[in-house]
């Protein structure tokens, strides 16, 4: 039987609040792209083509309009819509029609790994386990599933976001299932939390005595659940650029890895890589410096911005500060207002903001 794909694209983003609250948080880009599409890109490569799609009610139409029908990719999508955020097993339950008694990858939408899931999927080809989990030592668990392995290396035991961790082995937001998983799900009580929780349905498949296997992740792993999540999954994903400058430059340096898109204009100014600047953007005697992506059609005016996400549209002028660590969501509108340079901004501003310094 061939594996699906299950993606999910729900939830409710709180923490990323108030850039959730015009966007799903699994469209907001890294390194120019949304963050979906890393999740769909790693599926088809690992030769999955039909591929569910979970929604809410709230972000849906946006997801769908993004995603289309996935001719784009030569994948099939099937939406599904999860009428509220009752927790990951819950997504899976609302899935089981599409999934059928299919084998399955369930990708969360808001994650991003560097190594792909080819080999993952290859092994579970091949030696059919009913479940293979990933996971990665984190330096706080607290805020993840924890799951503790005996001496050789089986999974004994998982815990949702344990108050006393007693491993500090996180499980990573991609799962492969056979379609064992179900009737455990079916079965699933919500959590202290209010949640289906996913970690008590493995822990379900383990309690039963099934083949659960786990590995560590390949690369690097990233949930983009917070601001400074966004920014470091964009400095890794723009750590993996080519360079490719198809835009138009004036009289400025673009140093390294970067990448120009077509119809972007570069001028008096310095970027240094790795860098993105999208389609049409506009970059004028301004300084862009490392881990910057810029959205399409946005404009950077004499100002300097560095290690920060301008999504399209967002404009920044005259800024006496230099941007930093910031986060802006699209059509914001920073003016600075041509005050002497000094100091720095740290800024996560949702769509449409609007600041005058
Ligand atoms: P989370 O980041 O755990 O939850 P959330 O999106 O509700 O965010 P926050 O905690 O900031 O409020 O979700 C992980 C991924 O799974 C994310 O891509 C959203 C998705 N998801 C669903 O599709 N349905 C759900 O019921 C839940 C809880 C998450």
């Amino acid at each position: 039987m061939e594996l699906k794909g299950l993606i999910l694209s729900g939830g409710k983003g709180t923490r990323l609040r108030p850039l959730t609250y015009t966007r799903a948080k699994q469209l907001i880009p890294i390194a120019g792209k949304p963050n979906l599409f890393y999740a769909l890109e790693d599926l088809l490569e690992a030769g999955i083509r039909d591929i569910g799609v979970v929604l809410s009610p709230e972000t849906g139409d946006e997801v769908r309009a993004a995603l289309g029908d996935g001719s784009r990719w030569g994948v099939r999508l099937t939406y599904i819509v999860q009428e509220a955020p009752l927790g990951i097993a819950h997504a899976v339950k609302t899935a089981q029609g599409f999934l059928s008694d299919s084998p399955f990858v369930l990708y969360l939408g808001d994650n991003l790994l560097s190594g792909g899931i080819k080999h993952l999927v290859e092994e579970y080809r091949q030696t059919r386990p009913e479940a293979i989990v990933l996971l990665t030592p984190v330096e706080d668990p607290r805020a993840f599933g924890v799951v503790v392995l005996d001496g050789a290396g089986k999974v004994v035991r998982l815990l949702e976001k344990p108050k006393d961790p007693p491993s500090n082995l996180a499980l990573v937001g991609v799962y492969l299932f056979s379609p064992a998983i179900h009737s455990i799900i079916n079965r699933l009580k919500p959590s202290g939390r209010g949640e289906y929780e996913i970690t008590e349905a493995i822990q379900g498949l383990v309690d039963e005595g099934k083949r659960v296997v786990a590995h560590q992740v390949r690369g690097w792993w990233k949930d983009t659940g917070k601001p400074e999540d966004l920014l470091d999954a964009n400095r890794l994903a723009l750590s993996s650029l080519t360079r490719r400058v198809e835009g138009e430059l004036a009289d400025s340096q673009v140093v390294g890895e970067v990448v120009v898109e077509p119809g972007a204009r570069i001028v008096r100014s310095t970027v240094r890589g790795p860098a993105y600047v999208g389609a049409g953007a506009h970059i004028e005697d301004s300084f862009v410096g490392p881990y910057t992506a810029i959205g399409k059609d946005a404009k950077v005016i004499a100002s300097e911005v560095e290690y920060s996400i301008l999504m399209d549209e967002a404009q920044v002028y005259r800024l006496p500060y230099r941007l930093d660590s910031s986060v802006l969501g699209q059509g914001v509108v920073v003016d600075g207002q041509g005050n002497a340079r000094r100091h720095t901004l740290q800024l996560v501003l949702g769509d449409r903001s609007r600041v005058r310094l």
